[in-house]
């Protein structure tokens, strides 16, 4: 009987294990949210548009929450049609399944409700959350996360007197869905039409401020493609976190913000008492978007006046030497009490070098974009379903190269395989005159380095092992490259996009499967049992 003793002691151990689990999941409060998604008529540059709206608003509800929080939110699909929300830099650890995009998740089908079982297990920071599907992110649904330390645990400058979202991104006065039938048919997309500060245009929202206290701004760039600077007249800026990490407090006068990515500074009301101009401009294109919102202070006496700040020089050196100031605070806590810096990423051997080419390509004489020669497609099912129901035939491991290759590009539905525990250096290489922006979903990655021309292997000696900072979305300057270590420590389907959101629709994304030859719920938990199914996924049972 040892055999069947040990199945028996076996599955004993997982039942303990997934009791643990949840146990561990019912000592973290739970916040509950229930959104009903519509269309309706938003008029973000002064025009009627019909917007995707969450509870009636545009942008969406801003998430507030503390580390460890379970969120459970219960999703109305009231549009025409199917609907799926991802999570910007929520790592969604062992939980792969609910990480809302097509290749982990099935959309809610119209007149459909889907509750997400999230939580920001280990996780600090400012993120936000988006429609994945096609283009709908053009048309709203949009909102910000921000996931606040827990109370016993440092937090290395004083309590903010408060803490505004400020969501910042490029818009279309045309609908998502017209916008995707230009891109289907392989036309060009036009320029974005305007900028949107939290979806108003030009001085559309106030910020009010007391003098003499110090707020926080948590400023996400939830926009489709451009890089925007961000400035506050007469205000000096100080850089507290990057998309979970505490960073070296430098003070800026503005900062560039690229797509997909999040920041938050501190900003003092020191200034005599009027009303401010806060300006945004995109960066590094031929044409210019800019849209400015309002500093007030609450004993204003005067006006917003003057011209609104200018951007400082759109010279891609100056835009490159910020990225690389940008540094962790070693001595600050993250998430838990130990400081960031004791993990020291610097010393851990990498086993293997992952380089990236996203590029511009005709295939079967329409527009496409590709990574490493390969323009991704969807396939009939969610990824993850195929691989935890064992759907077979739904794609394959390794259908995308680690390198660039001379063939020529073609489509398909591209998983590179990778292993559970492996300690990964991935170079992103930009052989475009457009700037691109990489985002890893369930990952935080150091950025080692970053520069202009082509990446050899001296470029290594030029990496900064001590205090890059840790985050899930990374600038690629154009003709240079960008290099980050990532530790695969969370088992599961992970889409690496372009978070320029034309190439990621017409192609320039990927999964990244990192697996475990071991099933534990220690590594990644069941499907969870409310989960939809779609395509090849109906008719099977787990
Ligand atoms: C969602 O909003 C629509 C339009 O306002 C309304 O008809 C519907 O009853 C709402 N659904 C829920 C579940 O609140
Ligand atoms: C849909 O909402 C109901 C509550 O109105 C809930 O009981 C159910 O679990 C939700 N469905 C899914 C798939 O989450
Ligand atoms: C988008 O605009 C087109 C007209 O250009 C219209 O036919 C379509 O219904 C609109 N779609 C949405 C979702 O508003
Ligand atoms: C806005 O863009 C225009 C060019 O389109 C530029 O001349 C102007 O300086 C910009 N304004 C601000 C405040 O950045
Ligand atoms: C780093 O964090 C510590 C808290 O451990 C704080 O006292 C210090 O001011 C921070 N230093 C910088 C330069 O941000
Ligand atoms: C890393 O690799 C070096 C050289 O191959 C080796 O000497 C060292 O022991 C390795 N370190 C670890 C932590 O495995
Ligand atoms: C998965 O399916 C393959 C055939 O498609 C089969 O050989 C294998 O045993 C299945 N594995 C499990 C765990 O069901």
């Amino acid at each position: 009987m040892p055999r069947r003793n040990g199945v028996f002691l076996g599955s004993l151990y997982s039942l303990a294990v997934l009791c643990l689990v949840a146990i561990v999941n019912a000592e973290d409060p739970y916040r509950f949210f229930t959104w009903n998604v519509t269309y309706g008529d938003i008029y973000p540059m002064g025009i009627r548009q019909q917007g995707i709206l969450i509870n009636g608003q545009f942008p969406g509800p801003e998430i507030y929450s503390v580390t460890n929080d379970n969120l459970i939110i219960n999703v109305f699909n009231n549009l025409p049609e199917p609907f799926l929300l991802s999570w910007n830099g929520i790592q969604q650890r062992r939980n792969s399944y609910v990480d809302g995009v097509y290749g982990t998740t099935c959309p809610i089908p119209p007149g459909q409700n889907f509750t997400y079982k999230l939580q920001v297990k280990d996780q600090i920071g400012s993120f936000f959350y988006f429609p994945s599907l096609g283009f709908q992110k053009a048309g709203g649904g949009f909102g910000a996360i921000k996931i606040l330390s827990r109370p016993r645990i440092p937090v290395p400058f004083a309590d903010p007197a408060d803490d505004y979202s400020i969501l910042i991104g490029d818009w279309y006065t045309t609908n998502h869905t017209r916008l995707e039938k230009i891109m289907d048919l392989g036309w060009r997309l036009p320029f974005p039409n305007g900028a949107l500060i939290n979806g108003r245009g030009d001085g559309g929202v106030t910020y009010n401020v007391e003098q003499g206290k110090t707020y926080r701004l948590r400023i996400s760039n939830v926009g489709l493609q451009n890089t925007f600077n961000f400035r506050i007249q007469g205000h000096t800026m100080t850089l507290v976190e990057v998309e979970g990490t505490h960073t070296v407090q430098t003070p800026l006068s503005s900062l560039d913000i690229h797509v997909g990515q999040s920041y938050s500074v501190l900003v003092t009301a020191d200034q005599p008492p009027q009303d401010y101009y806060i300006a945004v401009s995109s960066r590094f294109t031929g044409q210019n978007l800019n849209t400015t919102a309002v500093l007030r202070y609450t004993n204003s006496n005067k006006p917003v006046s003057g011209t609104p700040p200018p951007p400082p020089n759109a010279d891609i050196s100056w835009s490159l030497n910020q990225a690389r100031s940008i540094r962790t605070n070693l001595t600050a806590s993250g998430p838990r009490p130990n400081p960031q810096g004791s993990y020291h990423y610097g010393q851990i051997n990498i086993t293997r070098t992952i380089k990236i080419t996203g590029s511009a390509a005709i295939i079967g004489r329409k527009q496409r974009y590709h990574v490493n020669g390969v323009s991704f497609v969807d396939a009939d099912t969610p990824l993850k379903l195929a691989d935890s129901l064992n759907i077979s035939g739904v794609f394959k491991v390794g259908s995308i190269p680690d390198e660039p290759t001379n063939k020529a590009p073609y489509l398909d539905t591209s998983v590179m395989g990778a292993d559970f525990r492996a300690f990964i250096e991935i170079v992103f290489e930009n052989k475009e005159n457009v700037i691109q922006s990489w985002h890893i979903d369930g990952y935080n990655f150091f950025v080692v380095g970053m520069d202009g021309g082509r990446w050899s292997v001296k470029s290594r000696d030029t990496y900064n092992l001590v205090d890059a900072v840790s985050r899930c979305t990374v600038q690629v300057y154009p003709k240079s490259w960008t290099a980050i270590y990532l530790g695969l420590d969370n088992v599961g389907m992970w889409n690496i996009r372009n978070e320029f959101w034309v190439r990621r629709y017409l192609g320039e994304q990927f999964y990244l499967r990192v697996y475990s030859p071991v099933m534990s719920p220690r590594d990644e938990y069941p499907l969870p049992q409310n989960a939809l199914r779609c395509g090849r996924a109906v008719e099977k049972r787990s």
